[in-house]
């Protein structure tokens, strides 16, 4: 038993010996780590800590050619032996792309990943004007970096959904940077889009409550690509998430005429939590100013003012079941089927938010009605168990009534014996 251990970490140890061997020398790095000029020599340093590439057994000279055997930086860096210098511009995409966008050579080390991220990002933005010559852009090192790449999946890199915003806003909240780019219709290129995604309910859902489905940047915009693969335009994003509520919404009125879609009412970066008080034509409401309640034949109007009471009073009615069958919980009695219930009711009020996005009010008065005809049920039920349990309190008040009747007659008898017999003693 010991010798077989003992033989199994000699045999490991051979092994990681032979390893070691087997790495090619690599002065490009010794060198490197050593020279004052930090440009110089932090490559090597990120390098050697957390490199997806060096785990998998490349080098320097993979990305940037030359003579890795050579100790002499003139050898070293030989253009005969292939050597690059440092790549700029479309020479990085070149660089990845060398290895990311051959099939073959990517199976071997991981058959499951993609090799279209050059040919996607050629699509792109930042491919399109990189093409043109603006070197302004994002290449792949801009998100990636260059040195020190991490696993996607790696919490600590650049592009892992809670960091991927901060690693767009590097530009794109930089407003000297920025500076000259022009919206389609000619106004200057926004800079807040990390501002207003931070106030979003779905930046609130990523970082507050940890849910990695929330959407940020990559999300809506695509990793590589123009956007996402199977969205089309950027304007049906939303839908890929939000699947029922874009369904109904494609039946709408409003489907042919807005061009944002739900961009629109909700906006794209800075949404925020919907509310009924949305749903209007004054204060808060959104369907202003295309909307107004001045003209009475506006049917948009009414329909809001139609839905939002709707809603609103399916929530008040639940509300009130809910605090009545709370008190009647208090008290020991079973509610375990009303609570069921009330549950069922609130599922309704969702349903009616979602078919609301039909913008037909014909369509979310029965759902409506049903949750309103629950809630009625609950309450009937809540008002039952309140009569009980007031009948409860009647019973025992009558009960330790008669107790006390019972006590007192008992100990008036008691006192009249003792009387007797004290008598009958003299
Ligand atoms: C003996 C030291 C030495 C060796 C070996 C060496 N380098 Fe360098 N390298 C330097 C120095 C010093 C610089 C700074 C620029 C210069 O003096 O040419 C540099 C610059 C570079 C640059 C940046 C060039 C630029 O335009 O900014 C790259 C990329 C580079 N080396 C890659 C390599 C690779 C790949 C290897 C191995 C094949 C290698 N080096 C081997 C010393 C070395
Ligand atoms: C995965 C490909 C890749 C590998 C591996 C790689 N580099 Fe680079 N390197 C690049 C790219 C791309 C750039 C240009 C980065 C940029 O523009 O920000 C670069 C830039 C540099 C520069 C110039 C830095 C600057 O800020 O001007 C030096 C020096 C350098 N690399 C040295 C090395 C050394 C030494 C190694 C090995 C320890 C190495 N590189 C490994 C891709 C790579
Ligand atoms: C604008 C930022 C950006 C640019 C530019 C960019 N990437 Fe990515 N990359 C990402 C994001 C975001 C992901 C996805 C992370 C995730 O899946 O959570 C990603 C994922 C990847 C992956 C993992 C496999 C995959 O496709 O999901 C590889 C490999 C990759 N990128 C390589 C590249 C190469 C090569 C380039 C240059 C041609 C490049 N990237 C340009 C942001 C970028
Ligand atoms: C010599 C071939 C080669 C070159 C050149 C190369 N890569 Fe890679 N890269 C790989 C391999 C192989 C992997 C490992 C894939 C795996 O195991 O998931 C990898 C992994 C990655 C990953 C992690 C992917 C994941 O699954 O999470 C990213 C990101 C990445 N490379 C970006 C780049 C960038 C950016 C460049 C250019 C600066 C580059 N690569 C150049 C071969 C290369
Ligand atoms: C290295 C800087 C840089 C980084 C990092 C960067 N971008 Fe860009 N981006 C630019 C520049 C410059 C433009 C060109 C502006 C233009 O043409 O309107 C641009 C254009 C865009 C556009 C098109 C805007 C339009 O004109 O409608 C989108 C969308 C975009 N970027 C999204 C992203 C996302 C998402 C990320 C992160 C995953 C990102 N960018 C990372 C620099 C960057
Ligand atoms: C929920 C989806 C979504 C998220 C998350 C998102 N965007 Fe957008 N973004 C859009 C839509 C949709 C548009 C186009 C709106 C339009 O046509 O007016 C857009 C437009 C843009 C534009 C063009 C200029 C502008 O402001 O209209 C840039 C640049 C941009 N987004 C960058 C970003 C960056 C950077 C992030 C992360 C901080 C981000 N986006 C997060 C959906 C999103
Ligand atoms: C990548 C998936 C994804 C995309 C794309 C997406 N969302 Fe979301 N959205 C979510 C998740 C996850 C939540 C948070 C969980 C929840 O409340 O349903 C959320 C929440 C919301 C909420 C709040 C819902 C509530 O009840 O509080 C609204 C409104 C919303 N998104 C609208 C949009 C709009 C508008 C777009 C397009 C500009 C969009 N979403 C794009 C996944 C997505
Ligand atoms: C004409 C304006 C308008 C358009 C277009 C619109 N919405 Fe809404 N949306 C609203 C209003 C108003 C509410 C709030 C309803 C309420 O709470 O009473 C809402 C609520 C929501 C909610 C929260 C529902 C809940 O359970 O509370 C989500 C999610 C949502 N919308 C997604 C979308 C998506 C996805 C699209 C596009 C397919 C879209 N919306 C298009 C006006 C709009
Ligand atoms: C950006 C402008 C805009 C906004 C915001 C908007 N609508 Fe509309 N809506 C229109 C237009 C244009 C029509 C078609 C013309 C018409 O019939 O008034 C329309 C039609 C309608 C109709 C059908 C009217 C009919 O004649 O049958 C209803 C219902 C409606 N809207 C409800 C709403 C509600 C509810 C909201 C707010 C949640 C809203 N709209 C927000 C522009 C808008």
């Amino acid at each position: 038993m010991r010798r077989g251990l003992c033989v199994q970490f000699l045999v490991a140890l051979v092994l990681v010996a032979a390893r070691a061997s087997a790495q090619p020398a690599n002065s490009c790095l010794t060198c490197h780590a050593t020279q004052q000029d930090a440009r110089i020599a932090s490559p090597a340093a990120l390098f050697s800590q957390q490199d997806v590439h060096r785990e998998r057994g490349f080098a320097c000279a993979d990305c940037h050619g030359g003579n890795p055997a050579a100790t002499a930086k003139a050898q070293a860096h030989d253009a005969a032996k292939g050597y690059k210098g440092k790549p700029t511009g479309p020479q990085i995409i070149a660089t990845c792309a060398r290895c990311h966008s051959d099939a073959e050579l990517m199976r071997r080390f991981a058959p499951k990943q993609r090799v279209d991220q050059a040919t996607e990002y050629a699509t792109s933005v930042h491919g399109k004007r990189l093409a043109s010559g603006d070197t302004n852009v994002a290449t792949c090192v801009s998100c990636h970096g260059a040195h020190g790449i991490r696993l996607v999946s790696d919490a600590k890199s650049p592009v892992f959904p809670t960091n991927v915003a901060t690693t767009c806003a590097n530009c794109h909240a930089d407003a000297k940077r920025m500076a000259g780019y022009k919206l389609p219709d000619g106004s200057p290129l926004p800079t807040h889009q990390l501002a207003d995604y931070q106030t979003s309910v779905h930046y609130n859902a990523l970082t507050k409550g940890n849910d990695l489905s929330a959407p940020t940047c990559n999300d809506c915009h695509g990793n590589h690509g123009a956007v996402p693969p199977g969205v089309g335009a950027i304007a049906n994003v939303c839908g890929s998430c939000h699947a029922v509520f874009a369904e109904k919404f494609a039946t709408s009125v409003h489907k042919q005429i807005f061009d944002k879609g739900c961009v629109e009412c909700h906006s794209n970066h800075a949404v925020q939590k919907p509310s009924d008080a949305m749903l209007g034509v004054t204060g808060k409401g959104i369907c202003q100013p295309c909307h107004t309640a001045e003209d009475k034949g506006d049917k948009g109007a009414a329909a809001a003012e139609t839905m939002r009471t709707e809603f609103e009073q399916l929530k008040a009615a639940i509300d009130t079941s809910h605090a009545l069958i709370a008190r009647v919980k208090n008290a020991g009695i079973e509610v375990s089927d009303q609570e069921l219930a009330l549950r069922e009711a609130a599922t309704k009020l969702t349903l009616a938010h979602t078919e609301m996005h039909a913008f037909e009010p014909t369509l979310v008065a029965p759902i409506i009605a049903d949750g309103t005809k629950i809630a009625a049920a609950v309450d009937v039920a809540g008002q039952k168990g309140v009569s009980e349990l007031e009948f409860r309190r009647r019973g025992l008040a009558w009960s330790l009534a008669a107790i006390v009747l019972v006590v007192v007659g008992l100990a008036l008898k008691v006192r009249q014996i003792d009387q007797r017999r004290q008598k009958s003693d003299v």
